[in-house]
């Protein structure tokens, strides 16, 4: 099975810092909302939501999470190569697309896997059939979200199916909702009601196997969803799915990335910068190159708008971010110096250039921001 192209480069120049004591302080806050015995799934998908998904195992696999949920088989491989303690769960539901083979590492590696339809049942039942291991499956049961679920209906089906079954273990049973992050909850209530009718119907709870349903905003705002499981991607991270009022647990943001001044120069009056002539100057300018931009995660739309911060100051970018290079303009900042450190993403809300400050700026998500981050930007572990 080929899981690696070549290594990948790394570059030392950009540099993200992980801060693993808040890290593990977001973890514990999370966990201090539930009762004791909730167990803490840390969804690390998407290279950990851009903080690197080998340097964020490497930290949580010492304390406090009992199992890591990832998008994918491959990345449930990484996973397994650096904690053999904790259980990796796959978000992706198992689907004939994949290999027999993959069923199979699965089943012998202990993954925990989604099931959510007949068709995926017979195909695992199909590829376990000469092997002696079990496959441990999760019921993702359709209470709203319209993705990937099975309707209640059928899920009494398949439980009995997964019962007949010697190749398949039944894990758990969950629901993922759609709505937690906003501030009417009103459909997230809903979608808990179905998914109780369902438990109750079925008479599921405490059977051994694991209810979860919270996702990092009903962790937060929904303390009846918490069952046996929780599942945290953003929060671990430091911050709230969206910008939150009053939240019960300060979070802290967990990663900041920092780059260089390459190039510092005068422009004069009257000059444009960058492609496209979008910024012209209007008086003789200092300006600064720092070596991202779009390609490393550092969104095209920031042209002309984003900050970064330089020491105690912000400077703004000025024309637009290009591939590889942004141009701050920096005259009023004293001293500048080649070599001087810009904060480029901090980790602190309140800062011009947080998550959510550039998610505004894209007219999208924090998850967003920090997904982007490219996987060559070097990680620092403090
Ligand atoms: C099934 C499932 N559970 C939990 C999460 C974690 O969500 P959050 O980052 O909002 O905590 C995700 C993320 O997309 C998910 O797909």
């Amino acid at each position: 099975m080929r899981a690696y192209r070549t290594q990948q480069f790394i570059r030392p120049d950009l540099q993200a810092h992980i801060f693993s004591q808040d890290l593990l302080d977001n973890v514990r806050k999370l966990k201090s909302l539930c009762p004791v015995k909730t167990k803490f799934c840390a969804v690390v998908k998407a290279n950990a939501y851009g903080h690197g998904i080998s340097e964020i195992v490497n930290i949580l696999k010492r304390d406090g999470v009992d199992m890591f949920a990832v998008a994918t088989f491959y990345e449930a491989l990484h996973v397994a190569m650096i904690s053999q303690q904790q259980s990796i769960f796959i978000l992706e539901p198992v689907n004939p697309a994949q290999s027999v083979e993959e069923i199979q590492v699965c089943a012998q590696k202990g993954f925990h896997c989604v099931l959510a339809s007949t068709d995926s049942l017979k195909f695992i039942r199909e590829a376990l059939k000469n092997t002696s291991s079990a496959l441990n499956v999760h019921l993702n049961i359709e209470t709203g979200m319209g993705r990937s679920g099975v309707e209640p209906e059928s899920a009494r089906q398949l439980l009995e199916q997964i019962a007949d079954c010697p190749t398949l273990k039944l894990a758990g049973v969950y629901t993922h909702f759609a709505t937690a992050d906003e501030e009417d909850l009103s459909y997230a209530h809903q979608q808990h009601e179905r998914f109780e009718t369902f438990l109750n119907q079925h008479n599921l709870s405490d059977k051994g196997f694991l209810i979860h349903a919270a996702n990092s905003a009903a962790t937060i705002k929904m303390p009846q969803t918490h069952y046996d499981m929780i599942r945290c991607g953003i929060s671990m991270y430091g911050y709230y799915s969206r910008r939150m009022k009053n939240p019960p647990v300060q979070l802290t943001p967990v990663m900041k990335l920092t780059a260089p001044i390459t190039h510092i120069k005068t422009v004069p009056a009257g000059q444009s910068v960058s492609y496209g002539q979008s910024f012209t100057t209007q008086r003789d300018t200092i300006v600064a190159i720092v070596p991202l931009g779009y390609a490393d995660g550092y969104r095209r739309c920031f042209s002309n708008t984003a900050m970064m911060k330089i020491g105690g100051h912000t400077a703004p970018v000025i024309g637009r971010v290009c591939m590889d290079q942004v141009i701050l303009d920096v005259t009023k900042i004293p001293d500048i110096q080649l070599g001087q450190t810009v904060t480029v993403l901090d980790n602190d809300h309140n800062s011009v250039c947080s998550a959510y400050a550039l998610a505004d700026m894209a007219n999208t998500i924090c998850y967003e921001s920090l997904t982007s981050i490219h996987a060559h930007v070097n990680r620092i572990v403090h």
